[in-house]
């Protein structure tokens, strides 16, 4: 069996479902994007792209990695699909997050939505913060421990779990603006067509412009 959450446990994950994701936007992206002025955009381990596909729709210029070569051709099918106009702003990467650097104060949005890689989840945030441009936004949504599913679902459930507190304390408060930092519910539609409650840690933060 593969590794839980490297490499080959995601590609299968896509091989295994024709369409893993809902394809509609995060609702915690809408809710924390939404209001900011389109720029540059990192979506950090975007599966099959519905966040890159909707920055890109409202004008975002994005770079959107992920490790599994299934999700990344769905996601560019899904993109080309909605024309040039979004998927001409839109670089698709495959790449392994944990090993991928991406350029220092660069982006003017970084997120990274359920992303926990098999090796460490907090070299990879501060990777992510790094890349954020002074004055952006880093947004990092997550499974909060209080999540039941994933508990149950996943055997390393400690390593897809993470409180936006703990995931703030990675930033260094001279120079971050913490706008965000909560546990949050929603409803969603899972495989079989039920209703769950998903639990969300949410953290938006602001880099200091100077
Ligand atoms: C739970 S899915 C979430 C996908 C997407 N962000 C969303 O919210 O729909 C986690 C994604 O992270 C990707 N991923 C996990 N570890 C990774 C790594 N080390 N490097 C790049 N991508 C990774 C997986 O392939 C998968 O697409």
């Amino acid at each position: 069996m593969s590794e839980e959450f490297g490499a080959e446990y995601w590609e299968e994950r896509y091989r295994g479902h024709s369409a893993v994701h809902s394809g509609r936007p995060n609702p915690q992206l809408v809710a924390e994007a939404g209001d900011l002025a389109p720029g540059t955009a990192l979506d950090a381990g975007c599966g099959e792209g519905a966040d890159a596909v909707w920055l890109a729709s409202r004008g975002w210029r994005v770079t959107a990695v992920d490790i599994a070569a299934t999700a990344l051709r769905r996601a560019r099918e899904r993109a080309e699909t909605l024309g040039a106009d979004v998927a001409g702003r839109i670089d698709w990467a495959q790449a392994d997050l944990t090993g991928w650097t991406p350029a220092e104060e660069h982006f003017d949005l970084v997120c990274a939505h359920y992303v926990h890689p098999a090796a460490s989840r907090e070299a990879l945030f501060r990777r992510l913060a790094a890349a954020v441009a002074p004055g952006g936004t880093l947004l990092i949504v997550d499974h909060h421990p209080s999540h039941p599913q994933t508990a149950a679902a996943h055997a390393s459930a400690p390593k897809a779990h993470i409180t936006a507190e703990e995931l703030a304390a990675g930033l260094d408060p001279d120079r971050w603006d913490i706008a965000v930092a909560e546990a949050r519910t929603r409803t969603a539609t899972d495989h079989h067509g039920h209703e769950i409650t998903l639990h969300d840690a949410v953290l938006r933060a602001r880099r200091s412009a100077a």
